[in-house]
């Protein structure tokens, strides 16, 4: 058996949670691969919405098997939280739920140093959800990481307390007014390693490497976007993982002969929150009603995301970057309304018409260049068959499907488990 993967192509939100919920029930095994608490993906259905954050969004379906696999990090006072957050729905999370001994912790003192880092910077922040990720990736590859592995050993506390050490002095370095309660923090933290460890821990490599020759069919789930991939995205306004395909072989342990389709999801439209370049935001009238018809505010920290038209250069970049093989557009229901609908196909860049992703997409060096299409006024919120869109949406979606030479086979309409149209 193999590996499907699914991923956003633009800068997050694109509505990974409410696709994995619906494509659930086609596979036995769910399993993220990078990223943390930072992401936020939201479901609905049975008119409850639910935020997941290190909790893959197979986890309301009764048989599938949820992972944590080894590239994500995990904070376990924020698993706690969530934990709890479904418990109160009287689900039996544990027995479906198991987390890779070699997935990094987040400690108390990486969100503080998130902050730190933060401040220090001042205008060029990276507008980080503050969560810890940075510090704990570093910590990952510069080899001083405390792996959920480690809470089965014996010096845990040990180890805890000589990095949470070297972290202090390092918070002191930046040298910003900060106030915090450490020892009430390290509580919260010890308290919840104590839940966390109620889990079943596994060698997550081992155990999807054995499920696939048992014959099991696996999804794996991205968190983030593309555009905020380590390598790819727009550096330094990016999160400190790979969240491209090939993200989802070192964050699990499957080999890329083992990777089958790549389902690519993106927004009708694009969003972004925190800082960095955006080629086709929108500053006027159009972006503040794509924020308030797609209710654009952080499913995180609850901040406005930035609005803008469709950038099929940064698209086309992330199919490549990822070998998308299907595409599904989401959030479609929000242009209903729009006479018009612009479509960024080339940016201007140092005098040239270019269609790549440049290496510098800064506003001072990239201009794009819309073509305009058609919109179309119907509500979407209530189809439920392709034919029944209206035609101008029909050609939107024709039309990138030529650009980016990838077919659209999912259309959603609405942020429920069943506002979703197969093509
Ligand atoms: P994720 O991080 O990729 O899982 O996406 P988020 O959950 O952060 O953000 C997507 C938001 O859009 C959520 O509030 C979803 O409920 C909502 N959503 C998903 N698909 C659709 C859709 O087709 N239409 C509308 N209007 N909302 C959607
Ligand atoms: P999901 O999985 C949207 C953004 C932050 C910031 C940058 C770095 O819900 O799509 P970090 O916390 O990683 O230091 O933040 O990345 N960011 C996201 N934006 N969706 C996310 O996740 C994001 N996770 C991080 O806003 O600009
Ligand atoms: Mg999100």
């Amino acid at each position: 058996m193999t590996v499907d993967l699914l991923l956003g192509l633009q800068w997050g939100d694109e509505g990974k949670g409410k696709i994995v919920d619906v494509l659930t029930s086609k596979y036995d095994i769910i399993a993220r691969f990078q990223g943390g608490p930072n992401a936020g993906h939201t479901l609905e259905f049975d008119g409850i919405k639910h935020v997941l954050r290190t909790i893959p969004s197979g986890i309301f379906h009764k048989t599938a098997i949820n992972i944590i696999g080894n590239g994500v990090v995990i904070d376990p006072v924020v698993f706690q939280k969530e934990l709890e957050g479904l418990e109160k729905f009287n689900m039996d999370v544990k027995s479906k739920l198991l987390i890779s001994r070699k997935a990094h912790l987040i400690l108390p003192t990486h969100r503080l140093l998130d902050a730190a880092s933060e401040a220090s910077k001042g205008k060029a922040k990276i507008g980080s959800t503050l969560k810890g990720i940075g510090p704990t990736y570093m910590d990952k590859t510069g080899r001083n990481g405390i792996r959920v592995g480690d809470i089965e050993l014996g010096d845990f506390k040990e180890r805890y307390r000589a990095l949470a050490d070297k972290h202090e002095a390092m918070i002191a370095f930046y040298d910003v007014d900060m106030q915090y309660n450490l020892q009430e923090m390290e509580a919260e933290f010890f308290e919840a390693v104590e839940v966390l460890k109620t889990l079943q821990f596994i060698d997550s490599e081992e155990y999807l490497n054995n499920a696939m020759k048992a014959g099991k069919s696996i999804l794996a789930e991205g968190a983030q976007g593309s555009l905020l991939d380590i390598d790819f995205g727009t550096y330094p306004f990016v999160t400190s993982s790979n969240t491209t395909a090939a993200g989802a072989c070192t964050g699990l342990g499957i080999a890329p002969n083992k990777v089958k389709d790549v389902f690519g999801i993106f927004k009708a439209y694009t969003t972004r929150v925190g800082s960095g370049p955006f080629p086709t935001e929108l500053f006027d009238e159009d972006g503040q009603t794509m924020a308030r018809v797609g209710n654009e505010f952080g499913a995180v920290t609850g901040r406005p995301r930035r609005c803008g038209w469709l950038d099929l250069v940064a698209l086309k970049y992330a199919v490549q970057v990822n070998g998308v093989t299907q595409l599904f557009m989401m959030k479609g229901d929000v242009l209903s309304g729009f006479d018009t609908l612009k479509v960024c196909t080339g940016y201007k860049y140092k005098g040239e018409v270019i269609s790549h992703l440049p290496y510098n997409i800064e506003e001072e060096n990239v201009t794009p260049i819309f073509i305009e299409k058609k919109g179309w006024q119907a509500d979407l919120t209530g189809m439920t068959k392709y034919d029944e869109l209206p035609v101008e949406l029909k050609e939107y979606i024709e039309f990138i499907e030529k650009e980016v030479e990838v077919p659209i086979k999912v259309v959603s309409v609405g942020p429920d488990r069943t506002q979703t149209i197969l093509k």
